[in-house]
């Protein structure tokens, strides 16, 4: 999450008459005095969008908001980080796919996840599980295009073990989705070790999404308004994941968990030898040694593609460990476009990478190849799977 509202915040700056100079192909828009509707600005279906030949993409980083998830978050009158929780369905993020060339989307459960305020143990587990069925049936119904992580209910550690154990073995989840922070508890806190003990065991891929900052918010006291979350603080609460996952040593102590970090890391690669020197200096650990535990997370490229924010990720992150991520459907279309075309026509990186970030990276990620999952899913589709014929999956 999420360009979303940030609309707002163009608007603005088109109030004041800016332009807007995206990507190096010098995309220039324009934005009129008059604070245009982004409709207006950009018509229905956004601006030209042009797909390289031969352009095929896993994304790594997008959503999934059944119908009756959505209707209980209205309920309880939440949004995810400020952000307006907008409608999808399957066939509306298919087109979406189909626009910027993704084959197959790992969707996930955003901010704030399946433990909503008010609610039990009971509720919060109940509600991870029918998340999760329903995640599997969308994998199932539409062959190959879909794939999902598996929503748990930090801080419910015993929660969570038991739904990543079900979503991992039975439904055949790709990974989990953690939240950086849950209920002000960030991973790589102590108490979460049994769930880190049950993802290394699985040598499982951990897909970090960013939460609602346990802190206020930046406030203005004279007009009395905060910065949405979604602006900068959610960048922070990924930044401070990964610092405190090294801190506590998980990376060290379950070394066979891939984690995904969101947005690009945060700020990780932009400030990684200042938290690595640091870090270091903090658990005595050799620099070098502390470097590469930095070096051994993953990051996706959604809304982080920028001329500004590639030079760094790719500087420091291998090339191996960049996966790309577009945020639908809480970064608007004409949002994710533009920042697809960022990454399409970014000149300091050569075709061949860039398929690493769009495909080989994430396919590589998993035991069995998603044209593996193409497979199953096609065979459980025609014929509902058994408990006995899971296990040969
Ligand atoms: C982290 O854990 C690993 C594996 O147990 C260990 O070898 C290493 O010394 C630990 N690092 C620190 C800084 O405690």
């Amino acid at each position: 999450m999420a360009l979303g509202e940030g609309i707002g915040a163009w608007r603005h700056a088109a109030a004041h008459g800016v332009l807007l100079v995206v990507g190096l192909a010098c995309l220039v828009i324009p934005f009129a005095a008059s604070a245009p509707s982004e409709q207006a600005t950009y018509g229905a279906a956004g601006p030209a969008f042009v797909l390289p030949p031969g352009t095929k993409r896993i994304d790594t980083h997008t959503h999934f908001i059944p119908e009756f998830y959505a209707e209980i978050l209205k309920s309880k009158g939440l949004d995810s980080g400020g952000r307006a929780i907008p409608k999808w369905t399957p066939e509306s993020h298919i087109e979406l796919m189909d626009t910027i060339g993704v084959e197959t989307a790992i969707i996930s459960i955003s901010t704030p996840g399946a433990r909503l305020p008010g609610d039990d143990m009971e509720a919060g587990r109940k509600l991870a599980r029918e998340l999760n069925e329903y995640g599997h049936k969308v994998t199932v119904e539409y062959p190959g295009r879909f794939q999902f992580w598996a929503t748990v209910t930090l801080p419910d550690v015993e929660g969570s073990v038991q739904e990543a154990i079900y979503a991992l073995d039975t439904l055949k989840a790709a990974g989990v989705v953690l939240l950086a922070n849950s209920e002000g508890e960030y991973l790589g806190s102590k108490k979460f070790d049994p769930l880190m003990e049950v993802l290394n065991e699985r040598h499982a891929v951990v897909f970090v999404h960013p939460n609602s900052v346990p802190f206020a918010k930046v406030p203005d006291h004279i007009e009395d308004s905060m910065v949405p979350e979604f602006v900068m603080d959610f960048l922070l609460d990924t930044t401070r994941a990964c610092a405190n996952l090294i801190f506590k040593n998980v990376t060290g102590r379950y070394p066979n968990i891939r984690f995904i970090l969101s947005h690009s890391g945060g700020f990780m690669p932009f400030a990684a030898y200042r938290m690595g020197g640091a870090l270091s200096f903090l658990t005595k650990e050799n620099a070098m040694k502390t470097m590469g535990l930095l070096k051994s997370f993953y990051v996706d490229t959604a809304l982080s593609s920028s001329p500004s924010a590639l030079p760094s990720t790719t500087q420091f992150v291998p090339h191996s460990h960049i996966t790309f991520g577009s945020d639908f459907p809480f970064a608007p279309t004409f949002g994710i476009k533009i920042a697809t075309s960022q990454l399409d026509q970014y000149q300091g990186l050569p075709s061949e990478t860039k398929h690493l970030f769009n495909y080989d990276n994430a396919n590589s990620l998993f035991d069995k190849s998603l044209s593996h999952w193409r497979t199953v899913w096609k065979a459980a589709a025609a014929a509902p799977a058994t408990e006995e014929n899971h296990d040969e999956l």
